[in-house]
């Protein structure tokens, strides 16, 4: 999965057209003004919370993180994705590390942004990710993704590169409340396409 992630991160920062190709590969109806609207939401609750002292978890080439309220930095295993963040607009360090054993002192941030890798790890590495972050921070903010109708909660997904690799990826869709429940906190925003939890 590691390795998937480093090659795809050659496309760059993951816009509405990469939502739009997912959830349509998914079967799911919907247009980009569909997305982009929820999108606007997502980004306009994320815009609102109290800034913070953060890291943000599964950065990847940095789709959120010129919007996370406050300073901190951008962490992922994936050195190719966070070269791409560095040559991007964010304008935060980078750690290239595991977020399962974060190189950080217990409770030196504020807030753990997870964005879009809590629903791609196995339960235990959930768990882990979890523990991690309370470890290290008072908050955790999971941006992941819903569950429009039709979805399954939970499946593994047939990837292919452009460079013809094929690979198997892990995928869970998320009911708002499901998410808030599962990890002990609240929902901050619930659409069909994206889910906001803080705990
Ligand atoms: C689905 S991508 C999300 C990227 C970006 N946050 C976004 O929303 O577009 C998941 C990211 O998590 C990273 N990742 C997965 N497991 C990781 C781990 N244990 N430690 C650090 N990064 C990890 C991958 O390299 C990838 O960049």
């Amino acid at each position: 999965m590691w390795d998937y992630y480093d090659r795809r991160a050659a496309q760059g920062i993951r816009g509405v057209n990469h939502a739009l190709e997912y959830w349509t590969g998914l079967g799911v109806e919907v247009t980009v003004a569909d997305i982009e609207a929820e999108s606007d939401q997502l980004v306009r609750h994320l815009r609102g919370l109290t800034p913070a002292r953060f890291v943000e978890v599964g950065a990847g080439p940095g789709t959120f993180t010129t919007i996370l309220p406050g300073r901190g930095m951008a962490l992922d295993q994936s050195d190719a994705s966070l070269r791409i963040l560095l040559a991007g607009p964010a304008q935060v360090p980078v750690v290239r590390a595991d977020a399962l054993s974060l190189p950080i002192r217990d409770q030196v941030v504020e807030r753990v942004y997870a964005t879009h890798i809590y629903g791609i790890l196995g339960e235990k590495d959930r768990r882990v990710l979890v523990s991690e972050a309370k470890r290290v921070a008072r908050q955790l903010v999971i941006v992941d993704a819903g569950r429009p109708a039709g979805v399954p909660a939970e499946h593994w997904q047939d990837r292919t590169l452009p460079d013809g690799s094929s690979w198997r990826i892990h995928r869970r869709h998320f009911e708002g409340p499901d998410l808030a429940a599962e990890v002990g906190g609240e929902v901050l925003f619930a659409g069909r396409f994206y889910v906001l939890i803080a705990a």
